[in-house]
């Protein structure tokens, strides 16, 4: 793709991340309560301490972030950042709430980010890496904006096999016809799931000491309305399709996502659907 393309491409997902905001605020509490072991884990190897400067990219609602902010009082300082102003008001209204008040709040990209060389101690990005164009060029900036021995902590996702929760509707929404198989090779959530990829882009940007894990995570709905009403918030795609749908088409759209993921519905109709983050954690 030509420079112009990819730039045209980049704005239209930001546009598509800014207007998916205000439904990753309504659903930060049940992001958060799903991705606790993975935040867990990065906080644990990454090791922020009182004092430090800790960044956080593309931090969505924020919640790995200020989990750091807790453990860097009394002296230091979290710049919350993302992308898009969207999700930087959804930020700072979730910092009001928990009573976090040692952040800064910055709109910053992964692949230039615009603070000084060798200024922070910690970065952490959770489960945005494998979202962008150029992943290279954001773990080369994340080693740049480092400190010698800075620590950078990390998440992405496990190969699609490993997480039913997003594939059984986006294969249900392909054999309905409502939307066009994906196409490979882009930005998207599996893009940094094959063995070893993670790690070799690590090592080209010269970090060192790096581990990788695999963290499980279950995600739990009462019902698997519960669950199409969740990814409504959480994906533009799944949003757009469903708002144009008239009701029986959402009824059949629905009995196809249940037979689809029937193993996982209990007899009350309760929904525990499995999914692996690849995590990862090195140092400058
Ligand atoms: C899947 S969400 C993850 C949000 C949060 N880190 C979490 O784990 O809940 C991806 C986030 O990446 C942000 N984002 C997408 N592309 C970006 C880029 N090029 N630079 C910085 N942030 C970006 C989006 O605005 C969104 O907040």
């Amino acid at each position: 793709m030509a420079g112009d393309d990819i730039q045209e491409q980049r704005d239209l997902l930001l546009d598509g991340w800014d207007e998916a905001a205000k439904g990753w605020g309504r659903q930060a509490d049940r992001t958060q309560s799903v991705a606790l072991p993975v935040s867990e884990w990065m906080i644990a190897r990454a090791q922020p301490a009182p004092g430090e400067q800790v960044l956080e990219l593309a931090a969505g609602p924020g919640d790995t972030g200020y989990m750091a902010a807790r453990l860097i009082a009394p002296g230091g300082t979290l710049i919350c950042s993302d992308a898009v102003s969207g999700m930087l008001d959804v930020a700072r209204e979730r910092a009001e709430d928990l009573g976090i008040t040692n952040v800064e709040f910055k709109r910053l990209q992964l692949e230039w980010i615009d603070l000084p060389t060798a200024s922070v101690d910690v970065v952490l990005c959770r489960w945005a890496l494998m979202l962008i164009f150029d992943p290279a060029a954001a773990l080369r900036e994340c080693r740049r904006v480092l400190k010698p021995g800075g620590r950078l902590a990390l998440a992405v996702w496990d190969p699609p096999e490993a997480n039913p929760w997003a594939t059984i509707i986006q294969r249900t929404l392909v054999e309905l016809g409502h939307v066009e198989p994906q196409a490979g090779g882009g930005p998207g959530m599996f893009s940094l799931a094959a063995p070893g990829q993670l790690t070799g882009l690590l090592e080209d940007a010269a970090f060192f000491d790096i581990e990788t894990r695999s963290v499980p995570i279950v995600r739990r709905y009462t019902s698997v309305l519960d669950w199409l009403g969740e990814t409504r918030d959480l994906s533009r795609q799944f949003s757009a399709v469903w708002g144009r749908l008239p009701d029986e088409e959402r009824q059949r759209l629905r009995d196809a996502v249940a037979a689809a993921a029937a193993e996982y519905i209990d007899e009350s109709g309760a929904v525990a659907l499995p999914g692996s983050s690849l995590a990862a954690s090195a140092s400058a």
